[in-house]
């Protein structure tokens, strides 16, 4: 593994071109992880909805070029009108693509294919690494009391790349979706890096929210022996919540439904739940200390 993780950052640290990063609301959270498959955009669909349903008014914002957050909540292509890859290019503001939900106080601004190109297409701009960031910074500014978002939730692609580099350069904080399986750590230990190159670079705030252990099978013996493990190597950092291998939440997507609107008594539904009140939890503590 190479020392620079990081895609080619020089000169994208210009001061002029930061916006500050908010420590009120909303909270923002990356939730990233660079292998795919793990629980990312089933993390951002349903830790969205559950948290719009506990009263929060949640933002998801679709950072992967495949725009399975957009799909998996009914946004079918057609009305993707504006999409985060033009936000990203400067082209339209982010409250220009923000579409509803069927889920009452849930948002999202979707992605398309087009945004499989922005890498190359802003490579040489110096605030390359800070568009999320300023985007968001005009979000806030234009919107006023109960209209703010309390939480954002970006839904990062399974890379390191620019888009996940904007996403942590413009969050409070990551969450991190791991999967039960034998290298889950893994790929925690380059993750953790990265997070630690970013802060030292474009976020000196930006911490690891949490890390949540999803596909647990408990009729697998590897996936207690990866809990345990992830536990011992990562300790308070992983939510007490653990996400089953839920059937249902599989389904889900396909019906451009979040789990708790496709089946709200499934355990998967339950799981998220329990996950959206730990994360307001987890925030109340952040905030006091
Ligand atoms: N807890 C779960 N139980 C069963 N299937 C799941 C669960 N979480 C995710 N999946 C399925 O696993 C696949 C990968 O999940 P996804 O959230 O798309 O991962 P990522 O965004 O990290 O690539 C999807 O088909 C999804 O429906
Ligand atoms: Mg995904």
């Amino acid at each position: 593994m190479t020392d620079t993780i990081l895609p080619d950052l020089a000169g994208a640290a210009d001061p002029i071109a930061i916006a500050p990063a908010k420590t009120t609301a909303p909270r923002i959270l990356a939730v990233a992880n660079q292998k795919g498959g793990v629980g990312k955009t089933t993390t951002a669909i349903n830790l969205g909805t559950a948290l719009a349903a506990i009263g929060e008014r949640v933002l998801i914002i679709d950072l992967d070029p495949q725009g399975n957050a957009s799909t998996g909540l009914g946004i079918d292509r057609k009305s993707r009108h504006h999409s985060t890859y033009d936000v990203l290019v400067n082209q339209v503001k982010l409250r220009e693509a923000i579409l509803t939900t069927a889920i009452p106080r849930l948002h999202i601004a979707p992605s398309t294919l087009d945004l499989s190109g922005l890498e190359l297409e802003i490579s040489t701009a110096r605030d390359r690494a800070f568009r999320l960031r300023n985007a968001l910074a005009r979000l806030n500014e234009a919107r006023a009391g109960d209209e703010e978002y309390s939480y954002v939730l970006v839904d990062c692609p399974p890379s390191l790349n620019l888009l996940t580099v904007n996403a942590m350069a413009a969050a409070n904080a990551i969450l991190v979706p791991l999967q039960c399986e034998f290298f889950a750590l893994e790929g925690l230990s380059q993750l953790i890096k990265t997070v630690d190159q970013v802060r030292a670079t474009l976020n000196p705030d930006l911490t690891i929210h949490g890390i949540v252990l999803t596909m647990y099978d408990s009729r697998n013996r590897l996936s207690s022996q990866v809990v345990a493990d992830v536990r011992e190597f990562m300790g308070r950092k992983v939510y007490d919540t653990i996400i089953p291998r839920n059937v249902r939440i599989s389904e889900a997507p396909s019906y451009g439904k979040p789990v708790l609107i496709y089946d709200l008594k499934c355990v998967g539904s339950e799981a998220y739940l329990r996950l959206a009140t730990e994360v307001i939890q987890r925030e109340k503590e952040m905030r006091a200390n």
